[in-house]
């Protein structure tokens, strides 16, 4: 239909399509599942320890066995995956971030429980070195002050063997060091892994809205005043995103992801347009700080934004969204 010819109105109503739910149910084009949700969790050590995290209303650090009874419902829910992070006891942190190679460190722990209780659930893990070093970034530093890339992939490859080792479904590189996803897989591959899935963070952008997860992980104070817009990618761009999605590929990534979510839909539908394969988002920590601050203060409605910011990930082409609102968003959909 062109701008150019006259108004069809009355003979298109676009509103008689809205009367009524059955037919809005009929011609909805969209919709939500619990399957379609990775639920990030974070972990410490320890037994029996929950710490709240305080700007994550709903989200704490927990202790392995307290996970359990959270992965019981992910399973009872129909969530497919969760995904782990690594709070680490400072005294295990240093500049090079060397527990992160411990074939019994935390995240090697954690994946072997939660395999051996619920192998039926997927366990996914993120390749990264930001919570074992002490400085707080994702790579090592040399004397300039710059993040050293093959150096740090080294590194990564090494952590992401280490969690393969201990059985993990998916390996989840974070770090946005170059060529890591090409030498992670050729590793997996000479050690027999060949069904190790890789979902590449390949657009990650060098947001503000991860600050709350700084926290929950505890690299925030580390980190400082000390940027990481030398490796992750400057918001300004979206050619640069389709360049790292094809390089990920090219390396032997299975699936992608964009990160953040919501200020970014616009490079998750071009990702998803001209690469069509599965394609993943990340509704990061200050994307469900802002909605559980406004609606804690009575300004939105909780659970109504929550699936409309959900629902939007869908229709701008993902076929999953990595979200802490996961357990609250599948139990809502179960009703
Ligand atoms: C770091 C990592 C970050 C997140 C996931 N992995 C933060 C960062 O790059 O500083 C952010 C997740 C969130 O904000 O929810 N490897």
């Amino acid at each position: 239909m062109h701008l150019s010819s006259p108004t069809p109105f009355p003979a298109q109503r676009p509103r008689r399509l809205r009367r009524d739910a059955f037919t809005r149910n009929l011609v909805r084009e969209h919709a939500l599942s619990p399957h379609d949700f990775i639920y990030p969790v974070f972990v410490h050590e320890g037994e029996k320890r929950r710490v709240p995290v305080a700007s994550m209303p709903g989200i704490e650090r927990l202790s392995v066995d307290l996970l359990l009874p959270v992965a019981e419902e992910c399973v009872q829910l129909g969530i497919p995956y969760l995904a782990l992070f690594p709070s680490i006891d400072a005294a295990l942190k240093d500049p090079q971030g060397k527990e992160s190679l411990n074939p019994d460190g935390l995240i090697p722990r954690t994946i072997r429980a939660l395999k051996k209780e619920f192998p039926e659930l997927g366990v996914m893990t993120d390749v990264a070195l930001d919570p074992y070093t002490s400085h707080g970034q994702d790579g090592l530093i040399d004397e300039t002050g710059y993040i050293v890339n093959d150096e740090t992939v080294e590194l990564l490859v090494g952590q992401a063997l280490a969690h393969a080792e201990a059985g993990v479904d998916m390996v989840a590189p974070s770090d946005m060091m170059d060529g890591r996803i090409g030498a992670i897989r050729d590793a997996l591959e000479a050690h027999g892994h060949i069904h190790t899935r890789i979902m590449a963070y390949s657009a990650k952008y060098a947001s503000a809205f991860y600050g709350p997860f700084r926290d929950a992980v505890g690299s925030a104070a580390n980190l400082g005043a000390s940027r990481k817009d030398v490796y992750q990618m400057d918001p300004a761009n979206t050619d640069e995103a389709l360049r790292e999605v094809a390089l990920d590929l090219a390396e032997g990534a299975d699936m992608v992801m964009v990160k953040p979510g919501m200020p970014y839909l616009d490079v998750l539908r071009r990702v998803k347009d001209e690469f069509k394969v599965p394609t993943f988002a990340y509704q990061v920590s200050g994307e469900y700080a802002m909605l559980k601050a406004a609606s804690s203060n009575g300004w939105l409605d909780h659970d109504k934004t929550m699936m409309e910011a959900l629902l939007a990930f869908k229709r701008a082409g993902a076929d999953g969204v990595l979200t802490y609102f996961a357990l609250e968003a599948a139990r809502l959909l179960q009703k």
